[in-house]
């Protein structure tokens, strides 16, 4: 589908409703000219027609009654095209307001005078958050709307949506944004003093990209809020092993013994290695306990792991300083 040009009337169409509502549009625009053409060039005609002539006498109007023909005709065009113009439009409407399935759900805040855009992470529980709206181009995208305080609406003009953002009631509007780049979104109900400040720009970005911002965008959770979500029922953090697992206390930088002999340092790639795969390097004595499953990137992003690590090291007397100058054998 391609973009429907800027005219004198409309900005750039770059929804998939977008062709359909113009057209609707100017269907309704150019026949309104058209009638107001014929009506006005018909008064204007009969104004010098029916003039009076210079020395004619007033006389009476002939009698008109009415003529079958000339109602029947103002009759039945009108109901045709009104009945044209109805069915166009529900159908359009319909598409307007019935979400595909699988629709890709960001979640709309409104408040005076702001714009809040939440998109859930997959699968790790945790929330990217943003002022301005990020979508990824070519896919449905469904907006659940919500307003915490007075009547908002939102408003995308190059998208062609509009709809109201109601206290103590949830709306969605959806769309299929054509090309990536940028585009204004405003609020389009007056909401109070700052009503014209509420604005907002929508990035339509590639699928890739889209994902890549949302991850990098979600709210990371600090080191300990990870260990007490995911990590507390196995690993503890008092001195000595728990049943099930290695404690965390003086962790870092320990040198433990695997369950096939060797030792290693815990240092971070072994720590990286044991969150991703935890069964390839077992401390001895757990081989029979080791229940872990691996956290692959969806249930726990780099920078997450990365605050475990630093939670890790708050955690051991281990000081990098003392053991680079006193390198292993
Ligand atoms: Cu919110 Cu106007």
């Amino acid at each position: 589908m391609e973009l429907s040009p800027k005219t004198w009337f409309m900005p750039v169409g770059a929804s998939s409703i977008a062709g359909e509502v113009d057209w609707l549009f100017y269907f309704i625009t150019w026949m309104s000219v058209a009638f107001f053409v014929i009506v006005t060039a018909c008064t204007v005609y009969f104004l010098f027609k029916y003039k009076r002539k210079p020395g004619e006498k007033p006389g009476l109007t002939i009698p008109l009654h009415h003529n079958t023909v000339l109602e029947i005709v103002w009759t039945v065009i009108p109901t045709i095209l009104v009945f044209f113009i109805f069915i166009w439009g529900f159908r359009s409407f319909m598409g307007l307001f019935v979400i595909p399935a699988g629709a890709e759900e960001v979640r709309v805040q409104a408040a005076q005078w702001s714009w809040t855009f939440r998109h859930n992470v997959g699968g790790s529980g945790n929330e990217s958050k943003s002022n301005n709206l990020h979508v990824p181009a070519g896919r449905p995208i469904k907006l659940h709307l919500s307003s915490s305080d007075v009547l908002h609406s939102l408003f995308i003009p190059d998208f062609r949506v509009k709809m109201d953002l109601v206290p103590n009631r949830t709306t969605s509007l959806w769309f299929t944004a054509l090309e990536e780049g940028e585009y204004d979104l405003y609020c389009t109900e007056y909401c109070g003093e700052k009503h014209s400040r509420m604005l907002a720009r929508v990035y339509v970005m590639p699928e890739e990209e889209y994902k890549q911002w949302v991850w990098d965008n979600a709210k990371v959770a600090t080191g300990k809020e990870i260990y007490d979500t995911k990590c507390s029922a196995c690993h503890s953090l008092e001195a000595g092993n728990s049943e099930m697992a290695p404690t965390w206390h003086n962790l870092y930088g320990r040198t433990e013994t695997l369950s096939d002999g060797t030792t290693i340092e815990v240092l971070d790639d072994y720590i990286w290695e044991s969150i991703r795969y935890p069964h390839l390097k077992i401390v001895d004595g757990f081989e029979a306990r080791a229940r872990m499953a691996p956290f692959p990137k969806q249930s726990l992003s780099d920078e997450e792991v990365e605050n475990i690590i630093g939670f890790m090291k708050g955690l051991s007397d281990y000081k990098a300083d003392e053991a680079s100058e006193d390198p292993k054998p």
